[in-house]
This record gives C-alpha cells, sequence and structure tokens, in this order.
C-alpha cells in the first residue's frame, strides 16, 4: 500500500492550481440520470471518488466519456449519457465505499419512478443517517418501503405514469445531502415544491445553476428556501465544476503552518468567506486578485476560537486542518464541532507527533507547541489524513502517512501539487 513521506521543514511558496470540487462534482455527476440527453462537465478532478461514482452510473445504464486534458494537466471533462437506464439499483458494496453514493436515489426516483438505494451504515466520522434524505423525498410524493438494508423508493402513479407530486418540506437539521437529493427530485416533480431550511453550501448553488442550466426551474438559489416549479423533462448541458474551496482552505492552512506564501490560482473567495477570515484572526495575510489569493504568513500564528456550522460558518471539512495549523500557535485555541459527533480521530495521531491537544466533548483545546516531530502515522478520513499532511510539513524530520487511499478521495495529486510549491514529499509504495 502506498504511503506518503513528508521530511518537513520546508517554506512553501509559489503559485498552486486548485481542482474543481470534490463535493460538487458528486452531485452535479447524478445530475446526469436526469435527461436522456449528454450532460458535459468541466473541471472535474482526478479523484477516486470521481471514478468511484462514475463506476455507479455505469451500473445504472449511463456511459461516461472522459475527454480532453492531457496527463499532465489538472482537471477532466466527462460527458454522461443515460439515454436509459438499464438499473435503478445503488448495491450495498458501492455505497458502502461511497457514501455519497445515496445522491442518485432522488435522481433514479425522478428519472424511472422508482429506485433501490442500500441503507450506507455507518462511517468513521460519525453515525450519519439518512432520515432526512428520506423525510424530504416523501414530503415531494415518494412512497418508501425498507427491507433487507435496502430502501426502495417509488412515485405515485397516475394514469400508469410514475411521476413525483412536488410538495413543501421543512428541514429540521440543515443536511447537506439532503438537500441535494430532494432538489434533484423535485426539478421534474408534476408540481411545485418548497424546500426549507435548505442547506446554503456553494456546491448546492452550484448543483442548482446546473439543474437550471439544464432547464430546471429554481428561485430562491443561495438561500435558506428554495421554490422548484416542476417540469416536464430537462435537457443536456455543459457545466463547469466550482472549484474546491476546502482543497484550496488545506493549502492556505499549508501556507500558514510551513512561514510560507502561497498563491492559490482559481478559487471562488466568496466560497472560503469563514476560512479567509479564520486565516487573518490567525495573523496571515490574505490578499484576493481576480481568481486567486495570496497567503502569506507573517509572524507567530495567533490561536483562535472556532466552531463549525452549515454554511456561511466555518467548514466542518476545515476543522481537522485548522486544528494542524493551530498545533504550532502562539498560544491556546479552542475548537468545537457541531456537525458531526466523532470528528477527531486525527487528534491522537497529531499527538504522536507532539501536538498538545485535550477533547472533552464536542470541543478541543489546542495548545501551541514550538516544535513537532515527525512520526508514522495514520487517519481514518480524508480531512484528518490532510491535518497529517500538515503537520508532517510542519515536523523536524520525516512524517510517514499510510492509507493514502483516503487522501486520493478528495485531493488531486496532491504530492505533484505541493512538492511544485518547495515540500519535500513523495509517495512511496510498499508493494
Ligand atoms: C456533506 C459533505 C461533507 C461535509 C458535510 C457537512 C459531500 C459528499 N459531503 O456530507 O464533506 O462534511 O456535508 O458540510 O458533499 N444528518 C442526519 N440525517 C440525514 C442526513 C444528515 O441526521 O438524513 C446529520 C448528519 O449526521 C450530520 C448533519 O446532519 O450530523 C449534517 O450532515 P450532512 O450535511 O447531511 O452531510 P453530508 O451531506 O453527508
Amino acid at each position: 500500500m502506498d504511503r506518503i513521506l513528508i521530511r518537513g521543514g520546508n517554506r512553501l511558496s509559489g503559485k498552486l492550481p486548485i481542482s474543481g470540487a470534490k463535493n460538487a462534482a458528486l452531485t452535479l455527476m447524478p445530475c446526469g440520470l436526469l435527461t436522456d440527453q449528454p450532460l458535459t462537465l468541466r473541471n472535474l478532478p482526478r479523484l477516486a471518488d470521481v471514478d468511484g461514482f462514475g463506476h455507479l452510473l455505469n451500473q445504472l445504464g449511463a456511459s461516461t466519456a472522459i475527454e480532453g486534458t492531457r496527463p499532465d494537466e489538472f482537471g477532466r471533462v466527462m460527458t454522461i449519457r443515460a439515454g436509459q437506464l438499464t438499473s435503478t439499483e445503488a448495491p450495498y458494496d458501492i455505497v458502502r465505499k461511497m457514501r455519497a453514493s445515496i445522491l442518485v436515489l432522488g435522481p433514479i426516483l425522478a428519472r424511472a419512478g422508482e429506485a433501490r438505494v442500500s441503507l450506507p451504515g455507518g462511517c468513521a466520522i460519525g453515525n450519519r443517517p439518512i432520515d432526512l434524505h428520506l423525510k424530504a423525498l416523501e414530503a415531494i410524493g415518494a412512497e418508501l418501503e425498507m427491507s433487507a438494508g435496502y430502501v426502495t423508493a417509488r412515485a405515485p402513479k397516475t394514469n400508469g405514469v410514475a411521476r413525483l407530486t412536488g410538495g413543501r418540506y421543512r428541514f429540521p437539521v440543515v443536511s447537506v445531502g439532503a438537500t441535494e437529493n430532494v432538489v434533484m427530485a423535485a426539478v421534474t416533480a408534476k408540481g411545485s415544491s418548497r424546500i426549507e431550511n435548505a442547506a446554503r453550501e456553494p456546491e448546492i448553488v452550484d448543483l442548482c445553476r446546473c439543474l437550471v442550466a439544464m432547464g430546471a426551474q429554481i428561485e430562491g438559489i443561495g438561500t435558506e428556501t428554495l421554490e422548484i416549479e416542476g417540469v416536464d423533462r430537462l435537457h443536456g448541458a455543459t457545466y463547469a465544476v466550482m472549484p474546491d474551496r476546502i482543497e484550496a482552505g488545506s493549502y492556505a492552512c499549508a501556507a500558514a503552518i510551513t512561514g510560507g506564501s502561497l498563491e492559490l490560482v482559481g478559487i471562488d473567495a466568496e466560497s472560503m468567506g469563514a476560512t479567509l477570515s479564520a486565516l487573518s484572526d490567525a495573523g496571515v495575510l490574505v490578499e484576493l486578485t481576480k481568481n486567486a489569493v495570496r497567503v502569506t504568513a507573517q509572524g507567530p500564528l495567533q490561536p483562535l476560537t472556532l466552531t463549525t456550522a452549515p454554511f456561511p460558518g466555518f467548514a466542518t471539512d476545515m476543522q481537522a486542518q485548522f486544528m494542524a495549523m493551530l498545533c504550532k500557535a502562539d498560544g491556546a485555541s479552542v475548537l468545537t464541532e457541531t456537525i458531526f459527533e466523532n470528528r477527531y480521530m486525527h487528534v491522537p495521531e497529531l499527538a504522536r507527533m507532539g501536538a498538545d491537544i485535550t477533547v472533552t466533548g464536542r470541543t478541543a483545546v489546542v495548545r501551541g507547541v514550538e516544535r513537532m516531530a515527525g512520526a508514522p502515522v495514520m487517519a481514518t478520513d480524508l480531512r484528518a489524513s490532510m491535518s497529517l499532511i500538515l503537520a508532517g510539513l510542519a515536523a523536524d524530520g520525516e512524517t510517514s502517512v499510510s492509507r493514502v487511499y483516503h487522501l486520493d478521495r478528495g485531493y488531486e495529486r496532491l504530492e505533484e501539487k505541493l512538492s511544485a510549491v518547495g515540500a519535500d514529499i513523495e509517495r512511496v509504495s510498499d508493494g
């Protein structure tokens, strides 16, 4: 299995290109199931999760043709053609490996009138149920049946035609995935839908814009109330995936923790508000240009108090990376995780590298230390793995991060991007 080896201590400097957003890609790809015409997605990141989602679309009868860019370029173009669905089922062994597979539920149901999807079960960062996905779909007309670890959703039939009715649903808790699922299902419903307390994450704005490009009628995009007027059919479109705000935020932390300066090119600053203001509060210089941000460390990092929250709050997907960065701050920081109950698995690994962190319930107190020391470490999820990479970049000596497949799920060519800006980092294979 592959490992990433880092010899820490280099200041990073230079330009680093930001890829298309993983979490946007994973909700834009299932939109291809909603029409019999081609959906072309540009700026799709090269990631294991994107490949995995492509396989799932293939199993459902959609083709996924990749064109365009040379192997040395970032990003890809994918055209999804779902002339006809040959299956309406997302099986356990796919959903188990990639939780985002649940996002095919709404589109298959809308397109075929019936969908059968395995329940995802637990995952490393918490229990992550799908009850809200199901309640929202039920509110727009889906009839649900649970058996043998699967949920079957059906649209009601009128004169032999199965079609969702539309309806109103107010989320009791903000959920990104459940909002995405119900929006994708509602766009071709017979009637209108009103989704309240919808998630407002930039990836949802991206989803809505893509659906509008395909002929959907959605009002209130970017707000917590989405009004959707069902249309009879969607058509094909070409759409560019938004830049990855979490990848960009992670590399901003890399500049800060190494005392360096990076220009992150191809970002969307509006989607990164909470991250950029937290960096400024930590004493990092943040300079915006047209489609880039330059992040420059200046003097010691200041400690922060941060609480994760739905957008526009501070993203849970940035918590682990900020924690690593704050291990080097001049004082004690307090981080509180409110979205997932078990998202501190990086703490014992960071501690092995010399970090001083105490966790009580959902709150972590991070006391800055002068030096961290390289060590063999491993992590159990994507962002936790990135926090170990960041710590390794700033630590003395060698850090070896195992279970690289977590990183490959969400960071396009991580070691290439980091070594191009001065990191001593390589991927090694233990056979
Ligand atoms: C998405 C992102 C993930 C990010 C998260 C929060 C993707 C592929 N993943 O995950 O990177 O960390 O948003 O920004 O886009 N919940 C329920 N019932 C449900 C659904 C969710 O109780 O049916 C709970 C979850 O357990 C969690 C909270 O709601 O505590 C928020 O989860 P949600 O926003 O749904 O996260 P995901 O869509 O899974």
